[in-house]
């Protein structure tokens, strides 16, 4: 296994807790959250997206932290390490492969987000919501385009790595996230000053009580909750393994919640407002479309609008960059800990595989396109490889991590590891109930109680 020196650890808890936020806050927050809000009735889907955050994903976030801490080491080897000669560490090996598969459709949105910062800055997307959906349809469907562009975000993400965790993530998060906060925060009271943002506003602050028991709002809820906060797959196990351990995990993991929840909601009240203001808008449209082809029609009717605009899609951008870091660290991690490669080669071999799996979804592969739900807008494949990936793949991921800390580590154990150097465990009880029996059940009660509804429908 590699040593400590060689793996890198976090120059400051700050730099770990906004290399983790900056993780966290992406596409997920700028463009899943208020996409999910819209289909899931308003403010029933905020209300119950807040309760999988406090009572599933919290304590899972710590779970993954002290994992991570314990072991020092990306996730196959880490659940090795602290189970070995068990079957545990197949678990780390989902999140590598869920590292490169999110990856490789994450890494495709943002290269549409790069294009878009010229597109909205130069006018290029003008007129009606049919032209400006044509711009977009037409944009996606120019493969060769979407895979170069695509290329050009692996290949500044993999730069990024290529410095390590303290001079290349650590350096570049801190420099992006504060402007990012900035940003949102700029961009929010602009859009909640528009004429029109009052019912935009009611919208979004409108509950729709008859959605709050359906099974599909719970799981949408669920899944997106994990996606936000970067859950499920070992990425904030990997975090964890660069942590200090003189560190709170607990404050630690508070921060991010916190962070990650507040651009959420922030972004909430950048687009409806925003939406609201034009004519036509459907506030239940689904997948990138709600970014891509509403707000650039808001843009060009404002006054400054192509600045406005182009400030947008870089906070996407450099959003996106800061989740695809984390997402590349987790397989680069475990080459560099299992298989001992210097990180250089780690980077370079794990940024063509992941390319060379994202060039379908690029190209917007025809033969998925009937499963979508956007017909003719060339996403279809990245929508599904996202709903498994998002509403599967990582709920599963983390309720075997929360059985794997609650009964096979055991929560004593781990508290153990939280109050090293003395470090006070706040709500130590609480938690521990909660990732024993709150985390599996309540998981394993969305997903089945969502399988059974499509599986009777
Ligand atoms: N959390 C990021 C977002 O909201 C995406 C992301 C980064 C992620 N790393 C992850 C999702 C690990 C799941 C697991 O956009």
């Amino acid at each position: 296994m590699a040593s400590t020196a060689e793996r890198g650890t976090w120059g400051s808890k700050a730099g770990f807790i906004l290399a983790a936020a900056g993780s966290a806050v992406g596409l997920g927050n700028i463009w899943g959250f208020p996409t999910q809000v819209g289909q899931g009735g308003g403010a029933v889907f905020v209300l119950v997206y807040l309760l999988c955050v406090l009572l599933i994903c919290l304590p899972i976030m710590m779970a993954e932290l002290m994992i991570g801490r314990h072991a020092q080491l990306a996730p196959v080897g880490s659940y090795a390490a602290i189970r070995p000669n068990t079957r545990w560490w197949l678990v780390g090996l989902l999140g590598v492969l869920a590292g490169a598969g999110i990856l490789s459709f994450y890494s495709v949105i943002a290269g549409w987000s790069v294009a878009y910062i010229w597109f909205a800055g130069t006018g290029a997307v003008t007129g009606d919501a049919e032209a400006v959906g044509a711009f977009f349809s037409d944009f996606t469907a120019n493969g060769p385009l979407s895979v170069g562009l695509t290329l050009v975000v692996l290949g500044a993400t993999a730069t990024v790595l290529l410095g390590g965790v303290q001079s290349g993530i650590e350096r570049v998060t801190k420099l992006m996230m504060p402007a990012l906060i900035a940003l949102l925060l700029v961009l929010a009271v602009r859009a909640t000053t528009l004429p029109g943002a009052a019912e935009g506003l009611a919208y979004y602050l409108r509950p729709d009580f008859s959605r709050l028991l359906d099974p599909m709002v719970l799981l949408a809820a669920l899944g997106q909750a994990f996606f936000s906060l970067s859950l499920g797959m070992g990425a904030m196990l990997t975090y964890g393994s660069y942590l200090s351990k003189r560190s709170s995990i607990v404050s630690a993991a508070c921060w991010v919640v916190l962070l990650d929840t507040s651009m959420a909601l922030l972004a909430g009240f950048i687009i409806f407002p925003s939406g609201f203001s034009i004519a036509g808008f459907d506030p239940s449209a689904s997948g990138p479309g709600l970014i891509f082809t509403v707000l650039p029609r808001l843009f060009a009717t404002l006054p400054g609008g192509q600045l406005f605009g182009a400030g947008f899609f870089v906070l996407l951008t450099m959003a996106a960059l800061t989740s695809t870091i984390s997402l590349l660290e987790v397989p680069v991690a475990h080459f560099i800990d299992v298989h001992r490669w210097p990180r250089r080669r780690a980077v370079l071999l794990v940024t063509t595989a992941v390319f060379l799996i994202a060039i379908p979804s690029a190209l917007g592969n025809g033969a998925v396109a009937t499963l979508g739900t956007l017909p003719g807008l060339g996403i279809d494949f990245l929508t599904v490889m996202a709903t498994v990936w998002n509403e599967f793949a990582l709920p599963i991921g983390g309720l075997l991590t929360a059985v794997f800390v609650g009964w096979i580590w055991r929560a004593d154990q781990a508290i153990t590891e939280v109050q090293l150097h003395g470090t006070a465990f706040p709500g130590q009880h609480v938690w521990s109930f909660l990732i024993r029996w709150v985390c599996p059940a309540a998981i394993a009660v969305i997903i089945g109680f969502a399988v059974y509804t499509v599986a009777s429908a």
